[in-house]
């Protein structure tokens, strides 16, 4: 027994999770993921496909996972559906061949969703926590994602219990479930370091079928060290900023900054911190990664608020052993609360996310790679973006050896809207979209952001579309593509007129 719940070893916790069961499993990134029962369920769904049988499950999570979660159960079939986000390469090719189902969410509105029944009901809540006492308080380990909700709506919990996360890590989080409407009332958060909820999640001890004992790190990958296109991205974010600051219209102390996640951010980040126009800030964010810490060693980040400690391995060690400096300047909140519209609003968040490719006009797509092969999903963009003070979108101005161009005619998937999103950062500049009629935005975003080499193509389609508000042509708006599709090279695209 352990704190008066069965102990089970992962394989026996796995083996009473059914074929068809909806299960939703703690943690937001591979922080926080379970890490032992979900590679047990996917033995056993190789050991019931060998025996003929039918076994897989729907997989509901905070965001994207590790591969001890993602990574095995797509590899073994053994996922019928997932949401809301995912970034692991197996269960990317399953969902991009019809495999597995995969809807494709708002962050901040996977709670809500659950609670409301929108995803059907839920069979198993498995989440990872640091403590766990006998009247069912548990404290989580370095994320909080949905686990909340999940602990809640759950039929039956199974916890894994990580030694490798000291127990002294409750205070760190603040859980707080809004209520649903008619009767929801406003969030009260108005400085990002508010804390509304408690440490700990409350669950019924009824619920709670066993704990497993496991002792292992988060799988979370160190980020490469800038390169000379996103360290360029990342100075032109952090001059532009400096001179909005300048210019008034930035407050003198700043404003909380969201900031996406991969290595353009990070570069961003690290960018910001050394900018010496702009003064030590906060975060209020999704995702707390390796940057964030180090900045925050240096004084340049006073305070940040996430749903997740992203942190690689070292970064993590070094963390846990000086935790109590780290204490009241950092905190943890369920995805719906470190994302949500009303509060990223409020507090006037600066976001800065990336995009796959984005159009003259200022439309974004962060997920549909050629419009139809979904690389990891929209995330917590839009719920930042949408409701941003300043939107940022960065690109670098080509991928893959200069044969995409990123800036295309028009976006073959549509995640942001022209209406959400106001600046637009590569490595060759800043296109500042505020105020600015369509045509205005295109000759911005030509001259300041595209490859050279793409220029010229660009403006030749922005002349065919002629004199109207927004100039397109239906022949020629997805000549880049069409280039990439059939010759590999979108510089080979022909814009005529019809
Ligand atoms: N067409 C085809 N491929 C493209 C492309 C385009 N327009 N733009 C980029 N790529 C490729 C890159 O070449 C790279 O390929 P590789 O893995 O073979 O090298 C891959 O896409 C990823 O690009 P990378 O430059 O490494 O970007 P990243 O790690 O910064 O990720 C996104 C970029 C858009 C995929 C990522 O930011 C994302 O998933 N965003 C959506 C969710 C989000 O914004 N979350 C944060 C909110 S808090």
């Amino acid at each position: 027994m352990i704190s008066g719940f069965p102990a089970l070893s992962a394989a026996e916790a796995a083996a009473l999770i059914d074929h068809d069961d909806v299960v939703g499993f703690g943690g937001f990134t591979p922080a926080g993921s379970p890490k032992a029962v979900s590679r047990e369920i996917a033995a056993r769904a190789i050991r019931e496909h060998e025996a003929g049988r039918p076994f897989s499950i729907g997989v509901i999570t905070g965001a994207s996972t590790g591969p001890s979660l993602d990574g095995v159960l797509a590899a073994s079939d053994a996922v019928k559906f997932r949401t809301p986000y995912q970034s692991d390469p197996e269960l990317r090719k399953r969902i991009n061949t019809g495999k597995t189902q995969f809807f494709d969410m708002h962050l901040s509105q996977l709670p809500q969703a659950v609670r409301y029944g929108f995803l059907g009901e839920m069979d198993w809540a498995v989440v990872e926590v640091c403590d766990i006492r006998p009247n069912g308080e548990v404290t989580l380990t370095s994320s909080v994602g949905a686990a909340p909700t999940f602990l809640h709506k759950a039929k039956r919990v199974i916890f894994e219990l990580n030694h490798r996360h000291p127990a002294a890590l409750r205070g760190f989080h603040d859980i707080y479930e809004p209520e649903d409407p008619p009767t929801r009332s406003h969030i009260p958060i108005y400085h990002p370091a508010d804390r509304i909820g408690t440490e700990t999640i409350m669950v019924d001890p009824a619920k709670i079928a066993g704990v497993v004992e496991t002792d292992l790190d988060d799988e979370v990958s160190a980020f490469d060290q800038p390169n000379e296109v996103t360290r360029q991205i990342g100075e032109n974010v952090a001059a532009f900023l400096a001179a909005e600051l300048h210019a008034g219209r930035i407050p003198a102390d700043f404003l909380p900054i969201q900031s996406g996640v991969g290595n353009i951010a990070n570069a961003v980040l690290s960018a910001m911190g050394s900018h010496p126009g702009i003064p030590a800030f906060t975060m209020y964010t999704e995702v707390i990664q390796d940057s964030v810490i180090h900045l925050m060693r240096e004084g340049r980040i006073k305070f940040a608020s996430g749903s997740s400690l992203t942190i690689s391995s070292d970064v993590m060690r070094d963390l846990y052993r000086d935790l109590e400096q780290f204490r009241g300047k950092l905190l943890l909140r369920p995805q719906e609360i470190s994302n949500n519209p009303e509060v990223v609003r409020r507090l006037g968040i600066i976001s800065i996310n990336t995009a796959l490719e984005l159009d003259l006009y200022g439309n974004v797509n962060s997920t549909h790679v050629m419009g139809r092969q979904m690389m990891n999903g929209i995330g917590g963009s839009g719920d930042f973006t949408r409701n941003a003070y300043i939107s940022i979108f960065t690109c670098p101005s080509s991928v893959k050896g200069g044969k995409i161009s990123p800036i295309v005619p028009m976006v073959s998937h549509l995640d942001h809207s022209e209406h959400s999103v106001q600046i637009v950062v590569t490595e060759h500049g800043v296109a500042d979209l505020r105020g600015k009629s369509p045509h205005e935005r295109a000759g911005l975003i030509i001259d300041r952001c595209a490859h050279p080499e793409y220029r010229e193509l660009l403006r030749r389609y922005l002349a065919l579309g002629g004199t109207a508000h927004t100039p397109q042509s239906f022949d020629s708006a997805y000549a880049f593509h069409r280039a990439f599709l059939a010759e590999g090279d979108m510089r080979k695209a022909v814009i005529t007129a019809p």
